[in-house]
């Protein structure tokens, strides 16, 4: 494949940063969307030149690190993929490809398309967890009865990956998506139970701190979130925030 590739360029923070275009040549269709990177950053890197910034870690849909937003879709074209399990058969000869990093306040570009998530890591710290005491006394989980249905619900909800899509997708740059499915998978256990109201209080005031916007129920979180994560933990987040204020 032939292919005509306009990727966000910008050299730091405060940079301005600009859409460069990159033509490359003899692409495979069963090559991954990340493989296609690394061609043209060989040839970039061979011809002197600066190679392009991206994120990314497991390449097989775990780590959540691979960030693009791709022709205005978080994770391109595909549906339940992240970006390094996307192939470029999902492209056309001829195709030109926008290549954009994530775009939100709350996510400001380091360089190219690598921007910085650690705003996600400072909501986790603020709640996203459940306080165990390691004394060796510890009960072990599995010896703790859980209802079939709330332990599936907890699961669905633990499958997120943490890699923001849901943020870049939704026009508010909204991370409630996100921080609804941390504190769902922790809200359905009995383990989770105990710092259940500190939890959700100091998780979302957390999300507000760090400027990400409000939820307007458009759903584009749901439609791009490579892992599936439902609009109903949002709904269930917002039930524990309720209960927690009343306290
Ligand atoms: S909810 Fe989905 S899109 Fe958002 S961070 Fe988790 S896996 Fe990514
Ligand atoms: S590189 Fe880990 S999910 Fe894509």
């Amino acid at each position: 494949m032939k292919l005509t590739l306009k990727i966000w360029r910008q050299k730091g923070p405060n940079d301005k940063g600009q859409m460069v275009t990159y033509p490359i040549d003899n692409i495979d269709g069963d090559m991954s969307f990340l493989e296609m990177m690394d061609v043209l950053n060989n040839q970039l890197i061979e011809s002197g030149d600066d190679p392009i910034a991206f994120d990314h870690d497991c390449r097989e849909g775990i780590c959540g690190m691979c960030s693009l937003y791709i022709n205005g879709e978080a994770h391109g074209p595909d549906r339940g993929v992240t970006t390094c399990q996307l192939h470029m058969r999902k492209f056309s000869d001829g195709e030109t490809i926008y290549i954009e990093p994530w775009r939100a306040k709350a996510f400001p570009v380091i360089k190219d398309l690598v921007v910085d998530r650690s705003s996600f890591d400072r909501i986790m710290a603020s709640g996203g967890f459940v306080s165990v005491n390691t004394s060796g006394n510890t009960v072990d989980a599995n010896a703790i009865p859980v209802p079939k249905a709330d332990a599936d619900n907890a699961f669905e909800a633990a499958t997120c990956i943490g890699c923001g899509a849901c943020v870049a997708s939704c026009k508010n740059a909204s991370a409630m998506l996100f921080v609804s499915a941390k504190v769902s998978q922790l809200a359905l256990l009995p383990q989770g139970q105990v710092e259940a109201a500190d939890r959700v209080l100091n998780m979302v005031k957390t999300m507000d701190e760090e400027g990400f916007g409000n939820c307007t129920n458009t759903g584009a979180c749901e439609v791009e979130c490579p892992k599936g994560i439902s609009l109903e933990n949002i709904a269930r987040m917002n039930r524990e925030y309720m209960s927690a204020m009343v306290k």
